[in-house]
């Protein structure tokens, strides 16, 4: 695409899903987005297959943006990120993993990846509303735009994997960033367990302890003294009416 993009440009942004009809445009895009090749059958699964919820960004009819991402059972993450969740959250918790997403160069920076970012979250939303607890993607140490996007709408780095991906015979470096939604959480370090020992003591107010104490004796004395006018409310107050 040569033409210069507007500044107005988001807001002749349409959405849409994916068809098999796309494939071609898919796969020069993805091609030129991402150092990976991806097979044929990668391209046929995300044009077709529901389980993937794959948005394109059209702009005057053509796609100049997508998202494709998969929801599935905390059982399906692979095994190197199988600790994305607690081992509290039952099997069948749901995370959403985002296989692809990308704009076209002219069209960046013009809010249409954040666009599709929040429109998987509405997606997640309404078709699996509060069991999805985690949103997460692999990307290149070395891909700092994509890292500064994610970073910036608070997506935490969760895994460092070395050699994660093979790229054209060279093995490269990744990271697993994670989104928490819905209450979701990684599985507790020692440092959490002592956050939580803290905030539990902070709030038994353990200052007040003897403090009670007090109150009950001064009660238990004033029902044994019946002419001392002790009040338990603020503190020694003697008030003898004779
Ligand atoms: C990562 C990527 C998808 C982001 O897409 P994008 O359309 O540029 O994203 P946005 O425009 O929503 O946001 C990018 C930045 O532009 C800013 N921006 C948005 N609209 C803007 C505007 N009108 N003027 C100036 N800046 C703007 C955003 O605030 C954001 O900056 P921030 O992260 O500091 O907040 C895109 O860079 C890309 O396709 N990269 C190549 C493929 C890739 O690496 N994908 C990720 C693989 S995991």
């Amino acid at each position: 695409m040569t033409e210069e993009v507007p500044p107005t440009a988001l807001s002749e942004i349409y959405l849409r899903l994916l068809c098999h009809d796309d494939i071609g445009t898919v796969k020069q895009l993805c091609g030129d987005w991402f150092p990976i090749e991806y097979p044929d059958s990668w391209y046929q699964d995300i044009t077709s297959n529901q389980k993937f919820f794959s948005l394109a960004a059209t702009y005057r009819g053509t796609i100049v943006g997508m998202i494709v991402a998969e929801i599935k059972s905390r059982a399906k993450v692979h095994k190197e990120d199988g600790d994305i969740l607690a081992s509290g959250f039952p099997v069948d918790t749901q995370v959403a993993y985002i296989l692809s997403l990308g704009v076209v160069k002219e069209f960046r920076k013009h809010g249409i990846g954040s666009l599709l970012l929040e429109s998987l979250k509405d997606h997640i939303s309404t078709t699996a509303q509060d069991h999805c607890k985690a949103i997460y993607l692999h990307v290149l140490t070395t891909n700092n735009t994509a890292i500064h996007f994610y970073e910036n709408r608070d997506f935490k780095q969760h895994h460092y994997l070395p050699y994660y991906y093979s790229i054209r015979g060279v093995l490269k470096d990744g990271f697993t960033y994670v989104l928490y939604i819905n209450g979701g959480h990684p599985p507790w370090t020692i440092f959490d367990y002592l956050q939580h020992i803290g905030s539990t003591l902070a709030n038994l107010s353990p200052c007040t302890i003897p403090q009670r104490i007090y109150r009950q004796a001064q009660s238990i004395l004033c029902s044994l003294l019946p002419w001392s006018g002790i009040s338990a409310k603020s503190g020694i107050e003697y008030s003898r009416t004779m």
